[in-house]
């Protein structure tokens, strides 16, 4: 194997998009979309440990999303306890820890309280970590950042002469959580749609042709190979 083919990401994001047009392509409502996603979620949840993947992030709501139409919204806020319930045990098996990121308390109880009740049951894995973005929003978690700090400065506890970028990074929704390596896209689409504004700044970004139904264990792979042949600066210069 070439050295390029051994360069694995430590923390891959995804934009999981397509599920709609997935669905529409079929004559089946959109929500039949999102539960051949939530199966891909799993083939992908598989193949990240298999090529030794240790986070994995996925948008799979975003603080826009509420404005869809009612039945798509609480059709995907039952999918999510529904998907949990259904393969909790892979997080078992694999070492694996939930983790969310978003407005948490826009969810509607019953999806907050099995979210929550599966981070703790899997709170103490360190090996592997699955994060979901849930009513997230990149611009969201800046401004939620922005107004911790502010409070601290107006009780005396920091001085704003003192904020660094590293203060910042420390109010995130998961500060301990190293930056994406690679951030992938589905569906064709070329943006970063307010997801991990601050965190994506240094990401290799690989946009892929398939709507996510379609996206499993094969295109990960691809793109990880898209990855591996890419050259990472950091804004120095290339290594000779
Ligand atoms: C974008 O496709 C996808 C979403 C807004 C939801 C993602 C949700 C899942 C994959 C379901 C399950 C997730 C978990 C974690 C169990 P879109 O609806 O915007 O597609 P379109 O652009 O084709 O309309």
């Amino acid at each position: 194997m070439s050295e390029t083919e051994t360069k694995v990401p430590r923390h891959v994001a995804i934009i999981m998009d397509g599920n709609g047009r997935w669905a529409r392509d079929r004559g089946l409502p959109r929500i039949k979309g999102h539960e051949q996603g939530a199966e891909s979620v799993r083939a992908v949840m598989k193949a990240a440990r298999d090529l030794g993947v240790e986070i994995l992030t996925l948008y799979a709501f975003s603080v826009e999303n509420w404005s869809r139409p009612a039945a798509e919204v609480n059709g995907l806020m039952s999918l999510l306890p529904k998907f949990l319930g259904k393969h909790e045990h892979l997080l078992h098996e694999n070492n694996c820890r939930l983790r969310a990121i978003g407005r948490l308390g826009d969810l509607p109880p019953k999806t907050l309280a099995e979210l929550e009740r599966v981070m703790s049951a899997t709170a103490q894995y360190s090996e592997r970590q699955l994060v979901l973005a849930l009513s997230y929003g990149g611009r969201a978690e800046l401004t939620d950042a922005v107004r911790a700090i502010a409070v601290k400065v107006e009780k005396g506890e920091l001085r704003a002469g003192d904020i660094e970028t590293e203060t910042l990074t420390a109010h995130l929704y998961a500060p301990d959580l190293p930056d994406p390596d690679l951030m992938i896209r589905t569906s064709g689409e070329e943006r970063i749609s307010n997801f991990l504004l601050w965190q994506l700044s240094y990401a290799e970004l690989v946009f892929m042709p398939e709507l996510w139904p379609d996206f499993r264990e094969a295109q990960f792979e691809e793109a990880l190979s898209i990855y591996a042949k890419r050259s990472r600066r950091f804004g120095g210069l290339a290594a000779c």
